[in-house]
């Protein structure tokens, strides 16, 4: 059963004002047909709240329940086994929430293209915090309609779209009974940390969105589809930097004689990153006490924007952050060297972390979901390949773009963050290589690659949004404007 919302209507929240948070209300029925444009949502109104984030309501005219959307103008055909036979794992319904972002979107192609039945479930909260703050992907992005058409006629495959907010339980519910998922990846959460720390309202709305959202993703697990596996990102964040060896998920501890095994201690370091680690905790609660099966991946700092479908066609690029709130070190870095401005090493820039690929981003999916957890287990992956300092990586970037004939410099800035610049650093991460992960290192070709990739896209750099004003120290209650 699908709900199909008429295309203009949705392209209306692409236009919202920059301080409106997008939710869509629950509003109408599941139907067994696809909606014709009759049936669709006829107004759209703003409710004001007295947070930062206004209400977006789309009106049904009735009846009125969830929202279920799947938009695409093709007739929904079931493009299913028989169209993967050479695939090792047997072909599942996937639910991707987030899918329209950053590592769901390359996600859900490529599991599509491994044959599984795909469906994306995403607000488009992510293309709003664009809106509010004034920044944009480097790489042009499509709407998530013309993305999911694009596949559509590249491939036969059909990915089905519902848009709406996890934390809208109704919703949600009306998602679940609708596609019936046997697994659900869940990236559908606020994932920046300096957003997170911009000032009280945003650090609610984080806390609120990531903790809620995968909250009720458990509740409809239990009440729709017990057998379903969860396989959430978390992120290495949520161990912060402790001084001794970070095992994956559990440490054995001998205490006073006794021993036992217990989940490895949490030392987040922003909002984004204790919602994370509050997730985690529901999570393991609910495998212990429902029976839900769940595999958390604690996921690294993730590099790169091109997988095999991404790269099939231009409407299909995915989404690539450079800006101070939601760029990461690696892929900011190297549109720091293509545009010729210094690389910005915050504080001393011994801050070791993890770091993937995105390739290898949807292969560890892909892997969870093909070696499932048992019914009960709360298992847990670090999901990285390769560990740098901020300096290794500066100096590797600086390397890569003297052989492009770049000039790349670096400067320390006043770190923002309160974090250890200089600390030690041992992560391990085996268990995904055990289920066959192959990696793609950091080698001197993909630098190459990574640097090509932010030339090619330089011309679209905003400056402006290269440093960033968060501040770990100075977040206060006031509402706080971050790139004017
Ligand atoms: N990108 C990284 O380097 C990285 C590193 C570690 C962990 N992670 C984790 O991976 C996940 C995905 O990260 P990303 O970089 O793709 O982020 P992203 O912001 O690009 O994508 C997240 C998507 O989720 C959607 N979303 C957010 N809240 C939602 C809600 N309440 N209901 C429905 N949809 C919602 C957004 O619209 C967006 O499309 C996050 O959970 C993040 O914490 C990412």
């Amino acid at each position: 059963m699908r709900i199909l919302l008429a295309e203009p209507n949705i392209k209306m929240v692409h236009v919202l004002s920059t301080s409106c948070s997008l939710r869509f209300t629950s509003s109408w029925k599941s139907y067994s047909q696809p909606l014709n444009s009759t049936t669709c949502p006829t107004s759209l109104s703003l409710q004001t709240f007295k947070s930062p984030f206004r209400k977006l309501v789309l009106q049904a005219e009735k009846p009125q329940r969830s929202c279920t959307v799947c938009a695409t103008t093709f007739p929904i055909t079931d493009c299913g086994p028989h169209q993967r036979s050479k695939e090792p794992s047997k072909p599942q319904r996937i639910m991707v929430i987030g899918g329209d972002g950053y590592c769901g979107w390359a996600t859900a192609l490529h599991l599509s293209n491994k044959g599984h039945k795909v469906a994306i479930v995403d607000n488009l909260v992510r293309r709003l915090f664009d809106h509010q703050l004034g920044l944009n992907s480097l790489t042009p992005i499509t709407s998530i309609h013309s993305r999911i058409r694009c596949w559509k006629s590249l491939t036969g495959k059909t990915i089905e779209l519902y848009i709406g907010d996890v934390c809208d339980f109704e919703f949600l519910s009306e998602t679940f009974k609708s596609f019936e998922p046997d697994a659900v990846v869940h990236f559908g959460e606020q994932r920046s940390a300096p957003y997170s720390m911009i000032d009280r309202s945003r650090a609610v709305f984080t806390q609120q969105n990531n903790v809620i959202g995968t909250l009720n993703v458990l509740f409809a697990i239990k009440e729709f589809r017990e057998q379903c596996h969860l396989v959430k990102l978390g992120t290495m964040g949520e161990y912060g930097t402790p001084n001794i060896d970070i095992e994956e998920g559990y440490i054995t501890i001998t205490h006073n004689g006794r021993t036992d095994t217990l989940p490895y201690p949490k030392q987040a370091s922003s909002f984004y990153h204790l919602s994370k680690v509050h997730d985690s905790n529901n999570i393991a609660f609910t495998c212990k006490a429902w029976g839900i099966r769940a595999t958390d991946l604690n996921q690294g700092v993730v590099y790169g924007a091109r997988t095999d479908e991404t790269e099939m066609h231009e409407e299909l690029c995915n989404r690539f952050d450079y800006d101070g709130v939601f760029g990461t070190a690696l892929n900011r870095f190297c549109v720091q060297a293509a545009i010729g401005h210094p690389l910005t090493v915050y504080g001393k820039g011994g801050q070791t972390r993890g770091y993937l690929d995105i390739r290898d981003t949807v292969q560890c999916v892909e892997l969870a979901i093909a070696n499932p957890a048992q019914p009960g287990e709360f298992r847990v992956f670090n999901q990285f390949t390769e560990q740098f300092s901020v300096n290794e990586l500066a100096a590797l970037v600086t390397e890569a773009g003297k052989k492009l004939g770049l000039n790349v410099e670096t400067v320390s800035v006043p770190n923002p963050r309160v974090e250890a610049e200089e600390h030690y650093y041992n992560a391990k991460h085996t268990k995904l290589i055990e289920l066959g992960l192959k990696p793609h290192l950091l080698s001197d070709s993909l630098l190459d690659s990574l640097l090509n990739f932010a030339i090619k896209f330089k011309d679209r750099v905003d400056r402006k949004q290269i440093m960033t004003n968060v501040s770990w120290r100075k977040i206060g209650v006031k509402p706080k404007t971050v790139t004017a």
